[in-house]
């Protein structure tokens, strides 16, 4: 894994969007794996400032979401197809039908929506560059402490601390759901590139805990060092001192 250390939180989210740039500058069909949560908020703003000033093309590109609420509709404020919506698609050029994003509307069959998550995935030829961030206790996508590394798309519960993170977002303490759908690690490792992306104290320790400890199902994100093209960019607030 290639760690590179920003100054702050703004310079990650310049780096961050430099990279999808380039990438999408240079297959621009290019399908993106994306995250939601405030970290990658600078980095989406970053990709709207140069589809608007240098002409960023989002035309031909695809890209599927990591992971939605179980039991939020996509019309739900704080689904994560609202946050993808108000945070980039809605200010980009990308076409609705090349976006995709985990269902977890009530009532539907959640295992059969993973099952066909996962295949249209793999239809369409897979992911190019996979962005990620990761919690405070290792997560990365809604894969828990203790998730299989050959694990694929599948109905969660979200930890303790993932839930409490959440509440943040819910007004009211109000429904907040206690499982999701996540892509699987393999899902993940199965992308050609990662980007990994990491701010707060908060984050330090599991940074250090992926970066060195090791290799265990107990810190999902220590699973990135088993490929051969990640890229982590943290900036210095995330980092242990
Ligand atoms: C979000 C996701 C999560 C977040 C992680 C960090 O799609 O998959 O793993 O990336 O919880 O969240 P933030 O960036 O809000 O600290």
């Amino acid at each position: 894994m290639r760690v590179l250390v920003t100054p702050d939180y703004r310079t990650l989210s310049e780096e961050a969007a430099a990279l999808v740039a380039r990438a999408i500058r240079a297959k621009p069909d290019i399908t993106l794996g994306l995250p939601t949560g405030n970290t990658p908020l600078g980095m989406y703003e970053e990709l709207i400032r140069r589809h608007r000033d240098e002409s960023l093309d989002f035309s031909r590109v695809q890209t599927f979401n990591l992971d939605e609420y179980l039991g939020l509709a996509p019309d739900h404020p704080q689904s994560y197809h609202a946050y993808m919506r108000d945070r980039f698609f809605d200010h980009v050029n990308i076409a609705a039908e090349n976006t995709h994003i985990p269902d977890g509307s009530p009532g539907r069959d959640a295992d059969a929506e993973c099952r066909r998550y996962e295949d249209a995935i793999r239809g369409s030829g897979g992911i190019d560059l996979l962005i990620v961030g990761i919690g405070a206790n290792g997560h990365i996508a809604f894969n828990e402490p203790g998730s299989s590394f050959e694990s694929h798309t599948r109905v969660v519960t979200l930890a303790t601390q993932t839930i409490e993170n959440a509440k943040r977002h819910f007004p009211n303490d109000a429904n907040i759901p206690t499982s999701a759908i996540t892509i699987g690690i393999r899902t993940i490792l199965n992308a050609r590139r990662i980007l990994l992306l990491a701010s707060d104290p908060s984050k330090a320790e599991a940074v250090e805990r992926t970066l060195r400890d090791p290799i265990s199902e107990s810190v999902p994100a220590s699973a990135l060092r088993l490929h051969s093209d990640v890229i982590a960019i943290l900036d210095e607030s995330a980092r242990q001192r």
